[in-house]
Order: structure tokens, then C-alpha cells, then sequence
């Protein structure tokens, strides 16, 4: 048998000059399997007598536990020199890829914009339930059963009703969430409530079936139709960061006595007359007025204790006046090239 020395040195010589893992592990079975000279040693210590085992015995071990590190290290240096390292280089001088970044909708940037505004005006801002019921939808705004002025906003009704039986539909307006407020707050107080709408009725250039709307509620003692002015004004010249005019005709909305149709001077010409105002020089932004008082007495409050004004503006055509998009449906069309300039 060769001295343990020689089979060290050997093997030792055998695994340094490998120059592939393959040889590498060849050596390895060859010099530390089973049929290796070292495991023959190993096995021939039985035969020994306990003396020579003792001493022999962790010479061995010695031996193979070195040739078993060394064998480890020579695999990883081997791993490490065939790693392809040309294909971890970065070529610094490559243009970068664009990432798309989202950012938020338009609707809600105009959303976030007016709710702004009115804050600055001492405003707070509410809201209300997407789905609601017929009674805040519709009866406590003073709108009679069967009366044909529910049909004004033709509205989608849900098969299924609330839990105490009262029929639900998605809210024709955000004045739904009039009455809802009321009952939880003691006048005065002054709120604007942004929020999504839906309507039957068929789409064109100008009308879709789900919009915004934002609601402004101001009751007080002494609230009149003046203070309504001027917010107004305040609100869209801020917003148009122009003085705007605005000009109000009678018209009729069960929650409101008087009540008017709400126009602003057309931000496109200026007041002359062009396609977007219809060459009128005014563009219809929504209906207000003085609050009913049937809807005070709906919100627990005494006849004639109040004074308030409401209006509901449509968002859509706010927005598209201040970008000058001439079709409402591109807001919900999910076209990217769209939505990429706000
Ligand atoms: C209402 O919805 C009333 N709740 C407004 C109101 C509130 C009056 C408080 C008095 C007091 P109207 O149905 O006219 O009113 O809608 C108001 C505004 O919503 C319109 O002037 C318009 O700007 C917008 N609007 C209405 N229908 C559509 C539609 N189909 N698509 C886009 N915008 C619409």
C-alpha cells in the first residue's frame, strides 16, 4: 500500500490539475469512491489491532477530509471559470426602455380639482351610496308617486330591494345624497358631493348613461339666491382661470322653488357664438335652486326654520370644456391614446 502522504499528494495533484468538472468528478470517484485506495485503507483499520487503530485511524481521516475540501474548492473555481461572464455585461451606453407610468383618470383629476376649490371656499366635502333607494332618490326630494317628473331621469331599477323592502336603484343624481345628509347634520353648513350617476337613456356626443355630477348644498338662516351667485362665479373662474359669466333661466325641479337651468358664457369663444355653444355664446352646465322646503321637513328640519340653495353640475361637460374634447363617450372608451394626454 502506498503511504497515506503519497495518496495526497497524488490526489491532491490529480484535483488541482483537472481542468473541467467532469475530469473533476471522474478524479473524485477514483481517488475517494468506494473502490478508491483511501476507502480500502479505511476498511482494512478492522483488521488492525486497536493500537494501530488509534493511530492509523485519524490519519486517514485527516487525509481524506482534505482531499474532500480541497475537491469542493476546485469545483467552485472550476463553476466560477466556465461562467459566461460576457453575458453580465450591461452596455451603459444603451437607450433606456420607457415604462408606462399611470397616473389618474381625467375625471377624477377634475374631480379632485373642484373638490380643491370649494374647500377654499370653506366648503366640506360628502358623499353617498352609488345604489340607493327610491326614497332619497326620488321621495325625498319631494318628487310625487307617479308623478312624471321621475322620468326626467330615466332610471335603472334593481330586481332585488333593500333590507327593510324599499326598492333600490343606481342614484339619477347625486341630490340622493341631500336628504341623507341632512338627517346626520344641523344647518348651517355648506357641502359639495362628487359622485358617479347613472341614466337610461341612449349615448351621443354630448349625453352618456354613467356620469358625475356634483352636488353644492348651502343651508343656513339666510341663505338667498346671491350667495348662490357668487359662488358660482367664484367657482368657475377659478376653475377656467378666467372671469366667467353665468345667467340663470326658470325651470322646474321638484326639490327646488324657484328653480333654474344654470349657464356659463361658452369658454371656447368667449360669449361670440361657436360650435360648441351651439352659436348661443352660453353652454348649459346643470340645474339649482332655492332648496324646497318639502325637502327640509323629509330631513326632520321645521318648515320654514331654513334657507338653502343646491345645484348639480354634469363633470363630463366641465371637463370637456376645459380640454376642448368634443365627445363625452372618449372618457369611458378605455382608449389609451385618450387618456396618455392628461
Ligand atoms: C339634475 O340631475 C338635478 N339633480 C340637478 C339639480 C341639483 C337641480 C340641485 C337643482 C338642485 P339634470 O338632469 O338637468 O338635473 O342634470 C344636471 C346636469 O348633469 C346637466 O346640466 C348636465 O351638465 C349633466 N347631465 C345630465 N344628463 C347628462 C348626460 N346624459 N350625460 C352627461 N351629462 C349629463
Amino acid at each position: 500500500m502506498k503511504s497515506l502522504n503519497t495518496i495526497l499528494e497524488q490526489t491532491r495533484e490529480v484535483f488541482l490539475h483537472a481542468q473541467d468538472a467532469e475530469t473533476l468528478e471522474k478524479a473524485r470517484v477514483a481517488h475517494l469512491g468506494r473502490k478508491s485506495e483511501l476507502t480500502e485503507l479505511l476498511r482494512s483499520l478492522k483488521d488492525m489491532t486497536p493500537e494501530e487503530k488509534r493511530e492509523i485511524g485519524p490519519q486517514i481521516q485527516h487525509v481524506k477530509h482534505e482531499l474532500e475540501v480541497l475537491f469542493e474548492h476546485q469545483k467552485q473555481a472550476l463553476k466560477e471559470k466556465a461562467y459566461d461572464w460576457e453575458k453580465e455585461r450591461v452596455d451603459v451606453t444603451l437607450p433606456g426602455k420607457r415604462q408606462n407610468i399611470g397616473h389618474l383618470h381625467p375625471i377624477t383629476q377634475v374631480i379632485r380639482e373642484i373638490e380643491d376649490i370649494f374647500i377654499s371656499l370653506g366648503f366640506d366635502v360628502a358623499d353617498g351610496p352609488e345604489i340607493d333607494t327610491e326614497f332619497y332618490t326620488f321621495d325625498a326630494l319631494n318628487f310625487p308617486k307617479n308623478h312624471p317628473a321621475r322620468d326626467m331621469q330615466d332610471a335603472y331599477w334593481l330586481n332585488e330591494k333593500n333590507e327593510d323592502g324599499d326598492p333600490i336603484l343606481p342614484r339619477t343624481h347625486t341630490s340622493s345624497a341631500q336628504v341623507r345628509y341632512m338627517e346626520q347634520n344641523i344647518p348651517p353648513f355648506r357641502i359639495v358631493i362628487p359622485g358617479k350617476i347613472f341614466r337610461h337613456e341612449p349615448t351621443d356626443a354630448s349625453h352618456e348613461h354613467t356620469f358625475h355630477q356634483f352636488e353644492a348644498l348651502v343651508v343656513g338662516k339666510d341663505v338667498h339666491v346671491g350667495n348662490f351667485k357668487y359662488i358660482a362665479e367664484e367657482f368657475f373662474s377659478t376653475y377656467f382661470d378666467k372671469e366667467i359669466n353665468i345667467r340663470l333661466r326658470p325651470s322646474f325641479f321638484p326639490f327646488t322653488e324657484p328653480s333654474f337651468e344654470f349657464d356659463i358664457s361658452c369658454t371656447v369663444c368667449l360669449g361670440k357664438g361657436c360650435s360648441v355653444c351651439k352659436k348661443t355664446g352660453w353652454i348649459e352646465v346643470g340645474g339649482a335652486g332655492m332648496v324646497n322646503q318639502n325637502v327640509f321637513v323629509s330631513a326632520g328640519y321645521e318648515r320654514n326654520t331654513y334657507q338653502g340653495f343646491a345645484w348639480g353640475f354634469g363633470i363630463e361637460r366641465l371637463a370637456m370644456m376645459k380640454y376642448k374634447i368634443d365627445d363625452i363617450r372618449l372618457f369611458h372608451s378605455g382608449d389609451l391614446r385618450f387618456i396618455r394626454q392628461f
